[in-house]
């Protein structure tokens, strides 16, 4: 079975944090980077590691235990070298998720929230992981697989007791970008039905963007009012309203964010915005730092795609190297940004995650 990360060390976990905090320049604004990096290294956050990172930061232990025990994604206590969650959410049900459940369960010995004796696997459940077309969703460690059955899920512990790369699971790539080296993933984006808005190929790349940097950005305001445009994560918010808002406010840096943070059960299409249009989605950011004269942005990831982010990043680096004499420039500023699944059961929303709940690209 695969073996466990080794610690940075030896077995000195002070030292440990003392250089993982160093790495990351002693930035609080970084703990959710550094909380990852030493969960990496030493496989949870107890309450003397809770206490090594405070002290290292010189911040309140607080601020480091809340984020520990809010975010399930990070382990309070010990838990195995490989973690399989279980989508329980209710699309995944009706397609038989109980019953993969159940197999994963008698497969490891284990049931549902336990660790198997020897250390290998934890088991738990999870909310939606943004596989909704294609369930039941399993993540194996940050490896989506699709439409599980009970055949399946044994296949996946067996083969991970043998050479414990969840990687090594996919046998079929998904379409579209899935199927990017640098995605590589399984998942399909199921699109049926391109419309006259959304993955068109009838838009002229980019153009959207030259014609916004040609106008004045209080025209561009004006125009994205005129449109009707709304906001699609629930409360229709008028565009070009929020837009004004925030060029009208006080203060000096400006940020725009993307929250590719989706969670609520049955959906999926920020997953199939991003693997499929992702220069558009960068595209409509840079065209929305314009108008408000932001200077950086930040793509607010779910740790559920966190198998995007090398894709993503990808996707920046070489929007930068095209350079501006081909527009469009990218603000120096912009990064991919991992968040964190809620605890099941609490809605997620971008505004519930501090902005610095994350890590910032290269
Ligand atoms: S993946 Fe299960 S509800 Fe979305």
């Amino acid at each position: 079975m695969h073996s466990r990360q080794q610690p940075l060390h030896g077995n000195d976990p002070a030292r440990a944090v003392e250089a993982i905090c160093d790495h990351f320049g002693r930035d609080r604004t970084r703990l959710m980077d550094i909380a990852l990096e030493v969960q990496r290294r030493l496989g949870h956050l107890d309450d003397d590691t809770v206490d090594l990172v405070a002290r290292a930061l010189d911040i309140p232990r607080v601020d480091v235990k809340s984020l520990v025990t809010f975010y399930t994604f990070l382990r309070h206590e010990p838990a195995g070298a490989r973690t399989i969650r279980v989508c329980d959410d209710v699309v995944d049900r009706h397609q038989g998720g109980d019953a993969v459940a159940a197999a994963f369960e008698d497969e490891l010995g284990v049931a549902m929230g336990q660790t198997t004796p020897d250390g290998d696997f934890h088991l738990d459940w999870t909310a939606c992981i943004g596989l909704s077309d294609q369930a039941p969703g399993v993540l194996v460690d940050d490896v989506p697989m699709t439409n599980v059955t009970p055949w399946k899920a044994r296949w996946i512990v067996r083969e991970l007791r043998r050479h414990g790369d969840p990687r090594r699971l996919v046998r079929e790539l998904g379409d579209g970008n899935n199927a990017n080296p640098l995605v590589c993933s399984m998942v399909r984006n199921n699109l049926r039905e391109a419309g006259t808005v959304h993955f068109t190929d009838r838009r002229e790349a980019e153009s959207g963007l030259r014609m916004a940097l040609a106008r004045d950005p209080l025209d561009v305001i004006d125009e994205v009012e005129r449109s009707g445009l709304r906001g699609r994560g629930g409360a229709g918010f008028p565009t070009g309203t929020k837009w004004r808002l925030a060029r009208n406010a006080g203060g000096g840096q400006r940020y725009v964010f993307c929250n590719a943070d989706e969670g609520e059960p049955g959906t999926f299409k920020d997953r199939v915005l991003l693997t499929k249009r992702p220069d558009q989605v960068i595209e409509g950011m840079t065209i929305a730092a314009w108008a408000l004269g932001a200077s950086e942005g930040i793509v607010y990831l779910r740790a559920e795609y966190a198998y995007l982010r090398p894709y993503l990043e990808d996707v920046l680096r070489r929007r930068r190297r095209r350079g501006p004499s081909r527009r469009p420039p990218v603000p120096p500023g912009y990064a991919c940004r991992r968040s964190w699944p809620l605890p099941t059961g609490t809605a997620s929303t971008a505004t519930s995650c501090s902005p610095s709940a994350g890590w910032r690209a290269g």
